[in-house]
């Protein structure tokens, strides 16, 4: 089986690529842009192997992925490459229009045009997997139920419009020209190797470093947090198993407000470094302006995968936040040269509101 990858040098695609080339004989093509958030030394383990190699470039470059698709001939396709910030996206959303909605429409493209010249059998074997948000679905109050396959589209910010709008067109290219695709939306991801402009290693850059840890508004926010291999696990799930033209939501159901889960990693910061000066973390913890639009909460029903594929994740939030905690001090010099690639603008700093920016409107 051959494997093209996008965005393979990114958090989630680089546990994706570890994963795949340990558990199975695939090979791997990786394209990727390598932008601010990508990190090859991730991917260190596999640079050795002969099955794996990376391509870098613009999966919005058709010309690119023309040549991609004739000379690797790929069997399947796991679409992650994506600017994936929600920050990021009110600041500047074109990036996110480029990439994450014209990138999906010229891989679509490329895609079709290489499965049609496919002989049977490996055109019914061939897949188009897309990797997405559970933010495409908007915010639930407090007393909904979790999101499931049926609920309706209502994304709120750039980057879940972003990715909605790439949602439709994967569903459009299965319906219209019948290209075997697969779609899931997971919940937040964590874990090693995540650039720390996310909640949780962005916590853990200030905690390390005595400095204030911000929490938009009151923490009040619910998340639905994923560790990123039981995430690889599912997306493997899916695209070897998964239905044609289905979609699939993958979560752990492990909801926590922002600010249960900033206290939970202060905690974990106060047992694992008992000498640090900062202790006890959790009196670094700050409520900074909100984020517009803050989404209210997100929540997953991961009822279809467990029942249809039999996935489930390996670890409770609290098990997988500790070895996430533990990965980062041991790569504390890695978090610390992150940190200088980051703008600056949103570390830590209490942002102002933005002029004009409306309240989001949170509940429906
Ligand atoms: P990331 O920002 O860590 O990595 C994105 C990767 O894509 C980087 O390696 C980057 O260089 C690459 N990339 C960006 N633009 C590109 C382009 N134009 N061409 C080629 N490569 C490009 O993102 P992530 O957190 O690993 O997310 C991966 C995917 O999973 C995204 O599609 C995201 O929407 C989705 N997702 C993420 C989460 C999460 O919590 N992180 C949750 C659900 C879904
Ligand atoms: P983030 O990691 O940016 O993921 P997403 O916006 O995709 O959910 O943020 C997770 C939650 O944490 C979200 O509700 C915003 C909040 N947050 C803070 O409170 N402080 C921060 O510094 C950041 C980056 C996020």
């Amino acid at each position: 089986m051959r494997l093209l990858v996008t965005g393979g040098c990114g958090f989630i695609g680089s546990a994706v690529v570890r994963r795949v080339l340990r558990t199975t004989d695939w090979s791997v093509v990786n394209l990727d842009k390598l932008t601010y958030a990508a990190e090859p030394r991730a991917l260190e383990e596999t640079a050795a192997d002969p099955r794996y190699r990376l391509v870098v470039g613009d999966v919005a470059d058709a010309e690119l992925l023309a040549r991609l698709f004739a000379e690797y001939r790929p069997d399947a396709v796991l679409h992650l490459a994506a600017e994936s910030h929600v920050d990021r996206s009110i600041d500047g959303p074109e990036a996110f229009l480029s990439t994450n909605v014209v990138g999906t429409f010229r891989l679509l493209e490329a895609a079709l045009a290489h499965w049609r010249t496919l002989p049977e059998p490996e055109r019914s074997r061939f897949r188009f997997h897309h990797v997405s948000t559970d933010e495409v679905f908007g915010a639930l109050a407090d007393e909904d139920p979790p999101f499931r396959e049926t609920s309706a589209y209502d994304p709120r910010s750039p980057y879940a419009a972003s990715k909605a709008a790439a949602d439709h067109l994967v569903r459009a290219w299965w319906h219209t020209y019948g290209l075997p695709v697969l779609i899931s939306n997971a919940s937040n991801n964590y874990g090693p190797w995540q650039f720390p402009e996310k909640l949780i290693p962005l916590a853990l850059t200030k905690a390390l470093a005595g400095e204030p840890i911000p929490v938009y508004g009151r923490g009040e926010q619910v998340r639905d947090w994923l560790f990123v291999d039981d995430h690889a696990a599912a997306l493997l799930a899916i695209l070897g198993r998964g239905r044609v033209g289905r979609t699939y939501l993958v979560g752990a159901r492990a909801e926590r407000t922002n600010l249960e889960l900033v206290r939970t990693l202060c905690a974990i910061l106060d047992e694992l470094v008992p000498n640090s000066p900062h202790r006890p973390h959790a009196q670094l913890i700050r409520f900074v302006a909100d984020r517009p639009g803050h989404d209210r909460r997100y929540a997953i029903d991961p009822g279809r995968i467990e029942a249809e594929l039999g996935w489930r994740p390996s670890r409770s939030l609290e098990e997988g936040l500790r070895a996430t905690v533990a990965w980062y001090l041991a790569h504390h010099d890695w978090l610390v040269e992150m940190r200088a690639r980051y703008d600056g603008r949103r570390l830590g700093l209490v942002r102002p509101a933005a002029a004009g920016a409306e309240p989001g409107g949170t509940e429906r």
